[in-house]
């Protein structure tokens, strides 16, 4: 049987636009299929292998159950319960575990690792999270505000808070789809496009002020403060990021037909309010939602190719 050649999905810009919006078309017809409790076994005797360094609620559930759905199998793999918690070299693990499973989903710490262990996986790797990426979630996002809104293209992102692994996948995202991207930080925490591969960043602004960021924009979207992996500067992170909480004057400002975005886990009260989160503008569920219908899209796309 031909496969497709090898892919990794590491960054949201190892595809091209052609094939993210394939992987949107075809998620669309997956999720319809799932509502109508449609059987579609396209990766029947396929198995996963999970591999979670951090914690996980959605990322975790989304591609086990996700992967049950299309008729495959899952492993779950922590750190705490495998040799890779007892340093065993990450190539070993990789050659090791790619031998057994169709296709392999890590969150981990640096893209460094995940990157070390795709070069040496027989399988497709897919990145469920590390400290600069986060791509799956961003297919989750511009699925849910196509849903919602329509085409992307030409319409502005706010991003509020961090430039964590989230912003620096929005900015790859927007040079790829062509949306602007304006963000805003506290001084100090500045995005660097660099950081996320782009070395001339014509989709991005930055502002000062949060409002400025977010006046006239189509999606407003934040994150936690402080990143898995970064809580030693918690206490610092909670200072300098108070006047970075999107509230309803954020939103207000924002285009009339603005949507909220979270990739949760949240905090009402810090990097936003109740009021947003969980009033009228708030797409998060369905956000949190799509996380798995894109991902089968994802997954088939990598082992089975174009349906
Ligand atoms: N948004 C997201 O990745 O959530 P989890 O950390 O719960 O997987
Ligand atoms: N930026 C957050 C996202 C969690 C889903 C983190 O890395 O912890």
């Amino acid at each position: 049987k031909t496969l497709p050649p090898l892919r990794h999905f590491l960054q949201f810009n190892d595809f091209t636009r052609d094939e993210i919006e394939y992987v949107f078309a075809r998620a669309a017809i997956i999720k319809r299929k799932f509502k109508n409790y449609e059987p579609h076994f396209t990766l029947s005797d396929r198995t996963l292998a999970m591999v979670f360094e951090k914690a996980s609620t959605r990322t975790r559930v989304s591609f086990e159950a996700g992967m049950y759905q299309l008729g495959g199998s899952v492993i779950h793999l922590t750190t705490g319960d495998s040799q890779l918690g007892r340093s065993e070299p990450i190539e070993d693990s990789a050659r090791v575990i790619s031998r057994m499973v169709d296709l392999i989903m890590i969150r981990t710490y640096e893209q460094t690792k995940l990157e070390c262990f795709a070069a040496n996986s027989r399988v497709p790797v897919i990145n469920g999270l590390t400290n600069e990426f986060h791509p799956c979630q961003i297919l989750a996002d511009i699925f849910t505000y196509i849903e919602h809104c329509g085409s992307i293209q030409g319409k502005t992102v706010a991003w509020v808070g961090d430039s964590n692994n989230m912003c620096n996948t929005w900015l790859q995202a927007a040079e790829l789809l062509d949306f602007n991207l304006h963000v805003s930080t506290p001084p100090g925490y500045e995005l660097e496009p660099e950081r996320a591969g782009i070395f001339s960043a014509e989709r991005l602004e930055q502002f000062a002020d949060p409002m400025d960021a977010c006046r006239g924009a189509h999606l407003v979207t934040t994150d936690v403060w402080t990143s898995m992996g970064f809580e030693a500067e918690n206490e610092e992170r909670r200072a300098a990021f108070a006047d970075w909480c999107v509230d309803s004057d954020m939103m207000a400002i924002a285009d009339p037909s603005a949507v909220f975005m979270h990739c949760l886990p949240a905090h009402r009260g810090e990097e936003v309010t109740a009021e947003v989160i969980d009033g009228p503008q708030s797409v998060v569920w369905d956000e949190a939602e799509n996380r798995m219908h894109v991902q089968k899209a994802l997954m088939e796309f990598l082992l089975v190719g174009k349906q």
